[in-house]
């Protein structure tokens, strides 16, 4: 074992068993650059996001090796801009965390090979975080006393399940999707309807002025018991009905389709989740990821909740979409599984509760 490793072993056993714990994170998966300082996995002390949409929209999507070279131009300033709003130095901080995976690969390696610098240079501990269990640590931020257990649903670009989070890294998968994430399946209808990327919000915006009843939608699974998503259907049949409506010569509503292919998601999305806490005898139902913006979304979880008698929660809007707070949060809480070493890799294809390699000395 190296010699850096060793000691960052015996850091991480002290800053577990002692007082405050300071991290600064990084997160580099997608379009965010972003840098964060945050206490106790629960105080934001510093948090910067420099985000690549404009850049990336002419281009009707991320454009991978765009986004690398962009985070390796940002991600001094925002670690220096996260550092300077938590008004301290890099001797202040703990530890040092950061995303390794799931994500564009070479968007990954930009973040995994800043903070394996800066750890090694300060001499402090690299704690690698599982992106999605930082969506998911996001509302450990938002509420103070949350602890496991509690039912999740995350929904981000990417990947869409149901989780009942047991502990503080541990959890049961519930359902998840068999084909396309929510997200995924938003923003293609979204590109399909003309708008700017990102799609989630663009539709969401063009969705308040239409009719979420007038266009149906096949719900698959009918009648089944598992609690798994499919939104490839739902998809296909939309891009054909958009088709057919330009056919007829394009005099349509764009905004009813918006709202009926919003409502359909959003309405599969919540009815498997609070199934699940109905399932589980849970109390709590905990929403994460960018998807967990959509104020649709969060409506109908609220309705939901209310015939249920659960409690609903859900992060900050800042706190939803990529960034690095939620990154910290997670470390906070997963460091007791020990360092990283120097050898730390990108991993893209990570799961959604997959442990972080280690990487080798
Ligand atoms: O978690 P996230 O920021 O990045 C990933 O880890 O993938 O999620 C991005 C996804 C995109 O599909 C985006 O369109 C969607 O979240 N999204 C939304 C909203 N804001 C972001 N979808 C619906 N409504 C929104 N307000
Ligand atoms: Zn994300």
């Amino acid at each position: 074992m190296s010699d850096y490793l060793e000691r960052s072993e015996e850091k991480v056993k002290e800053l577990v068993s002692g007082d405050d714990v300071t991290i600064m994170a990084f997160e580099t998966s997608c379009d965010e650059t972003a840098c964060a300082v945050v206490k106790n996995g629960r105080e934001v002390l510093g948090n910067s996001v420099y985000t690549q949409i404009a850049i990336h929209r002419e281009f009707g999507g991320v454009v991978p090796e765009i986004a690398s070279r962009n985070h390796v131009a940002k991600i001094s300033s925002v670690a220096e801009d996260a550092l300077s709003q938590a008004g301290i130095g890099y001797d202040g901080i703990d530890a040092v965390a950061v995303t390794c995976g799931p994500g564009l690969v070479g968007a990954l390696l930009t973040g995994v090979a800043f903070a394996k610098g800066l750890a090694f240079a300060l001499d402090k501990p690299l704690i690698p975080v599982n992106h999605m269990e930082g969506h998911i640590s996001a509302n450990y931020i938002t509420y103070k006393d949350l602890e496991p257990p509690f039912i999740c649903l995350v929904v981000s670009g990417g990947h869409t399940a149901i989780l009942n989070v047991t502990a503080h890294g541990s959890y049961r998968e519930l359902g998840t999707t068999r084909d396309d994430a929510a997200g995924e399946a938003v923003d293609k209808i979204a590109r399909v309807l003309g708008l700017p990327y990102p799609g989630g919000p663009s539709l969401e915006k063009l969705a308040i002025d239409g009719d979420p009843h007038k266009y149906e939608f096949p719900r698959v699974f009918k009648g089944e018991t598992h609690l798994d998503f499919s939104f490839s259907g739902m998809k296909t049949a939309a891009i054909n009905l958009i088709r057919k409506l330009e056919q007829k010569g394009g005099n349509y509503r764009k905004e009813d389709v918006a709202a009926s292919f919003q409502d359909a998601v959003m309405s599969s999305l919540i009815r498997n989740a609070t199934e699940a806490v109905r399932r589980e005898n849970g109390t709590k139902l905990v929403l994460a990821g960018g998807v967990c913006a959509n104020s649709v979304l969060r409506k109908k979880a609220l309705e939901a909740a209310g015939e249920l008698g659960i409690e609903v929660l859900f992060p900050e809007l800042r706190y939803c979409t990529d960034n690095a707070a939620m990154i910290a949060s997670a470390a906070y809480f997963s460091m007791k599984h020990g360092p990283a070493g120097l050898g730390l890799n990108a991993y893209p294809a990570m799961g959604t509760t997959d442990p972080c390699p280690k990487g080798t000395e």
